[in-house]
């Protein structure tokens, strides 16, 4: 049973024909005072104009009898478990498909917009954070039952293929055209863009009418960007292979790129854009978000004019409840904007949420392309490998280990702070074997199977639970607010929800495991305990598995 489902269900006896969904039961601050608490009587004395304890007893009449409740202070309810409803829950949370999360999400699209890197250019690692954040969205909206849409909007077109085209057509070897990778490419965009500065002006102008041939539909150009584009993307998913991460879509901007000028029409026809000094601009003083541009003075659209066409297109096609965007916290202001016209355009059923994540440095040091510390994400993958196959040799890991332990250190070390911080990435945190890391996860994990191997046919042994120990009571507790976890993290956009609880409970596995011998105990405790072990592995590797997060089972 769903202990907030059950106290739900007992305000809607109290208080019929009225909407609780906003009531929560929470495990308790003290456990002297119970298990649980439900502070949400408090709430409901206004609206009633009840005093809220009376509010409080009548919600208590209606609490099955298998929860011991009590009033306290102004009217919260203090919930005990009693020992059979806390087996019985193990039990019916053990059986449950999806390992218990709720499938809100059924019937339901999300759309999330994620890791778009811009083209010919070589990911690094301030890439990690769009690509780690937004897998685990996308993995949390998975198993809470969404259909999600994973795309890749692209950064692939802009005045920079101008200065591309030229560059490779003039600047590379034969050798780097017939081989071309990312690197020469993102080679060939420094040497041509530092000509394009030069005082005479001549390069400039030459790459941008390789621009407007490209625009124009010039079929060499043409070409030339989809062999770019081709090239970026197949470097992108050697990435992304190695993160776990996969797209359904990779729509860059480029695929908006003629749905821009309807949207354009449409702005004006409602009267949202105006002209102003030769642009076309959408005045948002009134919200105080400034102006957005929708279409430069030299008739050129920018990037709220392609997002805007993206929303029309995407609600068109897959009639999204929401779209989610992870992108650093600079494009605040440039979602706010356009969230605010599109709104204003109509789009009003279906959700836009941007999740903005904290600028990240590197072992305490900025990371700026002028330091010359822009650490490529291949080369922090390499190194995070290499460090990881260091701490396992000795104990027989391989290659694959060290990827398993490496990659999850550095994804685990991002997930586990709130996305909008910032934070600095530092090997001897995200490598640690002891506290808040993704190896120190995947070594409860990798313990829990092994004590499970040990115990061999007792383990498999579907016996009853039997919760006695204090601490051993408090992980049962722990496992069963799993799906709620789940829950909280989806609907906060924060993996770092579900990263925190994990944590918590290995932490709270770990003092169940000191205080309470499972195999050295008599068989129907040893039974019993071996189940909650068991469950507690599953949700670590369901848990882990959300975050993208490897669970090998010998480490
Ligand atoms: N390419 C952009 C960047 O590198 C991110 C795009 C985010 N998605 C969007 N629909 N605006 O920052």
């Amino acid at each position: 049973m769903d202990l907030n489902e059950c106290i739900r269900a007992a305000f809607e006896q109290a208080f019929p024909g009225e909407d609780f969904g906003f009531v929560r039961v929470v495990p308790a601050t003290d456990p002297r005072f119970g298990d649980y608490q439900c502070n949400d009587a408090l709430k409901l004395a206004k609206k009633f104009k009840m005093n809220p304890r009376e509010v409080a007893a009548k919600v208590a009449a209606h609490v099955p009898s298998a929860l011991k409740v009590e009033i306290a202070g102004p009217g919260f309810l203090n919930l005990t478990v009693s020992p059979a409803w806390l087996d019985e829950s193990l039990a019916a949370f053990a059986a449950q498909p999806h390992c218990g999360i709720p499938q809100t999400g059924a019937g339901k699209t999300v759309v999330i917009d994620y890791s778009s890197p811009n083209a010919a250019k070589q990911m690094h690692i301030g890439h990690i954070r769009s690509t780690v954040i937004g897998n685990a969205l996308d993995r949390i909206f998975r198993v809470l039952g969404y259909r999600v849409v994973a795309d890749n909007h692209l950064g692939d077109w802009g005045t920079q293929f101008g200065i591309l085209i030229k560059g490779y057509r003039e600047l590379l070897t034969d050798e780097e055209r017939a081989n071309l990778t990312v690197a020469n490419l993102e080679k060939c965009y420094v040497l041509s863009a530092a000509k394009a500065k030069e005082a005479d002006g001549a390069w400039k102008d030459a790459c941008r009418a390789e621009l407007v041939k490209l625009q124009q539909g010039d079929p060499a150009n043409l070409a030339l960007w989809k062999r770019f584009i081709d090239i970026s993307i197949g470097e992108f998913n050697r990435m992304y292979a190695k993160l776990g991460v996969r797209f359904d879509t990779y729509r860059g901007e480029s695929y908006y790129n003629p749905m821009m000028p309807g949207v354009v029409e449409k702005l004006q026809k409602m009267g949202l854009a105006v002209e102003s000094e030769g642009a076309l601009v959408v005045n948002l003083e009134k919200e105080k978000l400034g102006v957005a541009i929708v279409r430069k003075s030299d008739g050129g659209y920018n990037y709220t004019t392609s997002d805007l066409a993206c929303v029309a297109s995407r609600v068109a096609e897959y009639h999204p409840e929401r779209i989610i965007y992870v992108t650093d916290a600079r494009q605040q202001l440039h979602f706010k904007q356009w969230f605010d016209i599109a709104r204003k355009m109509g789009y009003t059923d279906v959700q836009l949420v941007h999740v903005p994540f904290g600028l990240m440095s590197y072992q305490g040091k900025a990371i700026s392309t002028r330091e010359g510390n822009l650490i490529k994400l291949d080369d922090l993958l390499a190194e995070a490998k290499r460090r990881a196959y260091d701490i396992v040799k000795d104990r027989g890991g391989d290659e694959a280990l060290a990827e398993a332990i490496g990659y999850g250190a550095v994804k685990y070390s991002d997930l586990s702070h709130d996305p909008i911080t910032d934070i600095d990435f530092s090997w001897d945190k995200a490598l640690a074997l002891e506290g808040n890391s993704g190896p120190y996860l995947q070594y409860a994990y990798a313990r829990v199977c092994s004590l499970l191997d040990k115990a061999g046919a007792d383990a498999a042994a579907e016996g009853a639970f039997h919760v006695t120990e204090p601490a051993e009571k408090r992980l049962a507790l722990q496992l069963l607010e799993f799906p709620g976890a789940v829950r909280r993290a989806a609907e906060a956009y924060k993996p770092s929800v579900l990263a925190d609880y994990l944590f918590q409970t290995a932490q709270l596995y770990s003092s169940f495991y000191q205080n309470s011998p499972i195999l050295k105990s008599a068989e129907d405790v040893r039974r019993a305990r071996l189940r909650l072990v068991a469950l507690f592995g599953k949700v670590l590797k369901t848990g882990l598995g959300l975050l993208g997060i490897a669970t090998p089972r010998h480490i």
